[in-house]
């Protein structure tokens, strides 16, 4: 056998909250591409429901909807056996760590999260504490994992610079306790823009008209097509500063068949709007169509989904009780018997 030399798998963290629905955005820019990175690094996706107390949810709607993310992901490709996806709550190592380093965050630095001050502004009625400690939540979450890359949006910056000063902070004081993370970014042009403003990124939290659900049913998804902003000239170009909507459109199809834009455009020239559409809409509904059934089973076989987060539940905690433990140690906490 040839000599190799064994390299440790690096560690990828990421948390995702349990709050409205995931769309065809998320899946071209986020998890289609965890799939590919399932054998080559140790990868944790964590259903964030602690963080999402942080505004006022119903209880059936969250239990719901943190079945239904970690289904997603399944149903995208992410094996539970190689990947760790599980909850935030069933792991209590979370909710300690994350007291420990409310202790090394300084209330200013706190105070200048954009996040924070756009959600206290939407939320005027429930400004509460854990909206404004939820970066040390996150914080908690990607140390405890010792998690080296954090796959980001570009809203998540700020947190994650501040989860490198508290881990920085926190060795300068006790050693190297905690790896610092770097942001892990997906490809340039990976982005899937809004349906219906395609000069801003598609988000679920915009109206219904502007985002592909990945659970959306096929008539659903023809619907939103076929409304979705074009221009006025009629040609099919590849052109996002001066034809975003087609451009857009033409971008979709690329990611969902692998082809280049430019066969793409090649494929469809002299057509016109409508045969454009229908090509998006044939081909969303062609990739979606076994993650959906996928997400089906799943869901009618609760004690099975049930079993998996258990079970991802205990290999994640095994993993962040040997940090919880470390720290503890670390700052002066009297040993246990
Ligand atoms: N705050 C992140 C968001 O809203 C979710 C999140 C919580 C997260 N903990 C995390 C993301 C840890 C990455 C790593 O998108």
């Amino acid at each position: 056998m040839e000599n190799q030399i064994i390299t440790p798998k690096k560690t990828i963290f990421s948390g995702i909250q349990p709050s409205g629905t995931l769309t065809l955005g998320n899946y071209i820019g986020a998890l289609r591409n965890f799939t590919l990175l399932q054998d080559e690094y140790n990868c944790i996706y964590c259903v964030v429901d602690m963080h999402a107390i942080t505004v006022r949810q119903n209880p059936a709607d969250l239990r719901r909807r943190c079945l239904e993310l970690a289904a997603t992901y399944i149903a995208c490709g992410l094996d539970p056996k190689k990947n760790i996806i599980y909850c935030q709550s069933h792991v209590s190592g979370h909710a300690e760590l994350g007291w420990i380093l409310n202790c090394y965050t300084y209330m200013g630095e706190l105070q200048r999260m954009t996040q924070y001050k756009d959600k206290a502004a939407k939320h005027a009625d429930n400004i509460n504490a854990g909206l404004f400690t939820y970066p040390v939540l996150m914080a908690a979450d990607i140390l405890l994992y010792q998690a080296d890359l954090v796959p980001i949006g570009a809203d998540q910056k700020q947190h994650l610079e501040l989860t490198r000063d508290i881990a920085q902070r926190f060795n300068g004081v006790y050693g190297d306790v905690f790896t610092v993370p770097e942001g892990y970014f997906g490809k340039v042009g990976s982005r899937v823009m809004s349906l219906q403003d395609p000069t801003r990124k598609m988000s679920k939290s915009d109206p219904e008209d502007c985002y592909i659900a990945i659970l959306d049913p096929a008539d659903v998804i023809r619907r939103k097509v076929k409304r979705a902003v074009t221009d006025s000239d009629a040609e099919i170009r590849y052109d996002p500063e001066n034809k975003p909507g087609v451009s857009n459109l033409l971008s979709i199809i690329a990611a969902m068949t692998g082809d280049s834009i430019e066969n793409v455009v090649n494929d469809l020239s002299g057509q016109g709007y409508g045969t454009l559409k229908n090509r998006v809409s044939e081909c969303v509904i062609e990739t979606l169509a076994p993650i959906q059934e996928e997400h089906k089973r799943l869901m009618a076989d609760k004690a099975y989904l049930q079993g998996i987060l258990d079970e991802n539940a205990q290999r994640a905690n095994a993993i962040a009780m040997r940090t919880l433990r470390k720290v503890q140690k670390k700052i002066g906490f009297a040993a246990r018997g």
